[in-house]
């Protein structure tokens, strides 16, 4: 070993034993008081089991009937929730006043730590909140309410850490170089895509495309896929449901290969129209593209059905999970689309980072998209050769930085679980939707069987970007708007409607003011 390597070495181990916020560094928790609806000891060492909050030594053998007090919003005392397993049965008092839900606004703060028929708690909300620094903002004077998560997410102090960690210790380029930052940051990089595929359990690292994000991912198989696959007259099937980014792409190939583009339909509820859907298939169909969840009014569309339909008539299948991979558990193996597609920034990342999942098989009969540096193997003025995938579709320098700081928020997730995520999720959800739907004027637009995270309104007589105004003068962040989905929204006969979105670090009491905000509007 050489003197510089040595010197490398020991600096290397100098600087893993000092304190740096590395790629593995755990969501940071904080020492939160014992919460209601914990019933024993058990419950808070089950929470070290989910990653978060390990068991507080001082509540060891410690008597808890002080704080066993119900707080789980929406439930009717001595009907248990047996969807999430729900709080302990009755008040410690008897008392209907002890509920959080009976008085919301004076109500303890503290928040409710949901517990899942497995007897594990979902996780606990305030430690999770502690993480996102910009939680703590104030805007208006208000704290502030993030409700735009269909938009964006916040990002943990684990993503943030992990960027600043990346341009402090790694920053360079990857791939090139024989120096010893070329090999950190080629390793972050790579080690990303295997954190991808791990988190949506696809078979192997060389089927994850890094792009720019769910917009870039479809219009490189639109383009690269579809300019090769698409003829006059093939077919291409998507739904009513979809955002702008999985309608443009597809009218745009459409227009230069003559395809054509059919549309499947949905009920008034915003349900997807299965049998309809299956109707459009046939002999032509090349392609389906269809969301997981509709960004407008959060239905959550039966993907897997849709694959099994659309490999029936021997289409390739593309689902578009932007909406729908901070919610719902993802495997890629299992639901067997040919391509699936997401934004880093919607699963609490950075910006400018997404990922295209593809098959081997889809993989290998796609030509490049882009040309330049990095995605070949071999060069003459005549001819290039190229590398094979992943690289083959990541022409130039990528996004290498904010493909590491994805990595750090899917971990952030992993640590969390995404089941934990959904179940409470769909908690805020179910306890939001009738005490919003009571307000007088207000219209729920979006009231599918199944859905995630949006609960989407107008409210008669006010404008949408007015009520939006509105709640942002008291600290609450909504969409108003027609938030890239005009089709689906004038099916519905609206042009724009108010969007909350949720995400796993909001609560009942924030849910609370928002309604009791939306209240103040409503009788304006
Ligand atoms: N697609 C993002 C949204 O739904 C921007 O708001």
């Amino acid at each position: 070993m050489s003197t510089s390597d040595e010197l490398a070495a020991l600096a290397s181990q100098l600087y893993a034993a000092s304190f740096h916020p590395g790629p593995d560094s755990p969501p940071q928790t904080t020492a939160v008081a014992p919460r209601g609806s914990v019933p024993d000891g058990t419950a808070l060492t089950s929470a070290a089991t989910t990653g978060f909050g390990a068991a507080d030594p001082l509540l060891s053998g410690a008597d808890l009937s002080a704080y066993a007090v119900p707080v789980w919003p929406g439930w009717v005392p001595g009907v248990p929730d047996l969807r999430l397993g729900g709080p302990p049965v009755g008040s410690p008092t008897g008392n209907e006043a002890d509920y959080y839900f009976t008085s919301p606004r004076s109500a303890p703060v503290a928040q409710p730590v949901p517990v899942l028929p497995d007897g594990h708690e979902i996780f606990d909300v305030n430690a999770v909140r502690a993480d996102f620094p910009i939680l703590a903002e104030t805007v208006n004077g208000h704290p502030l309410i993030w409700f735009d998560n269909a938009a964006t997410t916040q990002k943990p102090q684990a993503v943030i850490d992990r960027l600043a960690h990346f341009y402090a210790h790694e920053n360079s380029n990857i791939h090139r170089a024989a120096h010893e930052l070329a090999a950190r940051a080629t390793d972050a990089y790579e080690d990303a895509r295997e954190t991808v595929r791990r988190f949506i359990n696809a078979p192997r690292v060389e089927d994850l495309v890094f792009v720019r994000g769910t917009t870039e991912a479809i219009n490189l198989v639109a383009y690269a896929w579809g300019g090769k696959h698409l003829g006059p007259g093939d077919e291409i099937v998507i739904t009513h449901l979809e955002h702008h980014a999985n309608i443009v792409p597809w009218q745009l190939i459409s227009q230069q290969t003559g395809a054509v583009l059919k549309v499947a339909p949905v009920d008034d509820a915003g349900n997807l129209l299965l049998a309809e859907f299956e109707r459009l298939l046939g002999p032509r169909t090349k392609l389906v593209a269809a969301t997981h969840v509709s960004n407008a009014l959060g239905t959550v569309t039966p993907v897997a059905q849709i694959v099994e339909l659309g490999h029936r008539y021997g289409a390739r299948v593309l689902i578009d999970g932007a909406q729908s991979i901070p919610h719902i558990p993802i495997d890629v193996s299992a639901l067997g689309a040919d391509f699936f597609v997401f934004s880093g920034h919607k699963i609490f990342g950075p910006t400018g980072i997404g990922v295209l999942y593809a098959t081997e098989e889809v993989l290998a009969e796609t030509p490049p998209w882009q040309g330049g540096g990095n995605m070949i193997a071999d060069v003459t003025l005549e001819r290039a050769v190229f590398q094979p995938p992943p690289a083959k579709f990541e022409a130039g320098t990528g996004n290498i930085a904010d493909a590491v700081g994805l990595a750090a928020a899917l971990r952030y997730v992993e640590k969390v679980g995404v089941e934990r995520i959904n179940a409470y999720e769909h908690a805020l959800l179910d306890y939001a939707t009738p005490l919003l739907a009571d307000i007088p004027g207000v219209r729920l637009v979006g009231t599918a069987a199944e859905k995630a995270s949006v609960l989407s309104f107008v409210l008669a007589g006010h404008e949408p970007l007015e009520v939006g105004k509105a709640l942002n003068t008291e600290g609450i962040a909504v969409r108003a708007g027609h938030h890239c989905a005009q089709p689906i929204l004038r099916r519905l006969g609206l042009e724009a409607t108010v969007r909350p979105s949720f995400a796993f670090y909001n609560t009942f009491d924030e849910i609370d003011a928002f309604i009791a905000a939306v209240r103040r509007i409503a009788t304006r």
